[in-house]
């Protein structure tokens, strides 16, 4: 499961009240190489599982006219961030020149009300787990960042895992990288992890087709590790 930068960091190594800019400070925790002409290869930051076979299309017309948009501050749930961090990642966007508004994506938070894609957010057996669609429009962008997602198991972060499912296949135009790896080409039902506390990430949509996408954050049990270590399976929703 491994990947190339997790090494054995799994806590916050700097204090964030030091900095100005969450990009910055997330960096400060990162062993990630941050450079460009260093090329990362294929698993070293992100891996793809396995893919989930399925007609979820009419679901999917359904969540994607219920979802939302969300800028960095109204992402969370009430009261679930610091504003401490809402603060820096502003800074981060309007020190570059860009509105501290800026659309990242849509979301839709209601995934029990979709059988099939719910069904897909089950199969993993996570504990403690948040179930979030994200929708992304023509001309959402999601800057580059690394994730904060010590808080979904403080006890043991090493147990938190990100997995995100794709539920419509890709479109030119639809960018999604990891550290300098582009992530591309997917179909709809491929399942992906990354290393979260380490690579800095971002997405963009400038196609004319939402992309949707099934993102699962909490603890990973010894079923969930099963799951993800079967590369090149199948998995089937009637
Ligand atoms: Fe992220």
């Amino acid at each position: 499961m491994a990947f190339k930068f997790d090494k054995d960091k799994m806590k916050y190594l700097t204090n964030p009240d030091d900095y100005k800019s969450n990009w910055e400070w997330t960096k400060s925790n990162s062993n990630y190489h941050f450079d460009k002409n260093t090329v990362d290869g294929e698993g070293e930051t992100f891996r793809v599982c396995g893919t989930f076979h399925g007609d979820w299309k009419e679901e999917l017309k359904q969540v994607i006219k219920d979802s939302k948009p969300v800028t960095w501050a109204t992402r969370g749930k009430k009261g679930e961030r610091k504003d401490k961090f809402i603060e820096q990642e502003e800074y981060d966007l309007t020190s570059a020149g860009a509105s501290a508004d800026l659309e990242v994506s849509n979301f839709n938070r209601n995934c029990e009300k979709y059988t099939k894609i719910n069904e897909i957010a089950e199969y993993f057996k996570l504990e403690n787990f948040q179930k979030r669609i994200h929708v992304q429009t023509t001309g959402q962008v999601w800057n580059l960042h690394i994730d904060k997602l010590y808080q979904f198991n403080p006890e043991d972060p090493s147990k938190v895992v990100r997995i995100t499912i794709m539920l419509n296949d890709w479109e030119p135009g639809q960018f999604y990288m990891y550290g300098n790896r582009m992530y591309e080409r997917w179909k709809a039902g491929e399942i992906h992890i990354f290393d979260w506390p380490n690579t800095p990430h971002s997405t963009a949509n400038t196609s004319y087709v939402p992309r949707v996408s099934l993102q699962l954050t909490g603890t990973r049990t010894e079923d969930t590790d099963a799951i993800l270590n079967e590369r090149d399976h199948y998995y089937s929703v009637e």
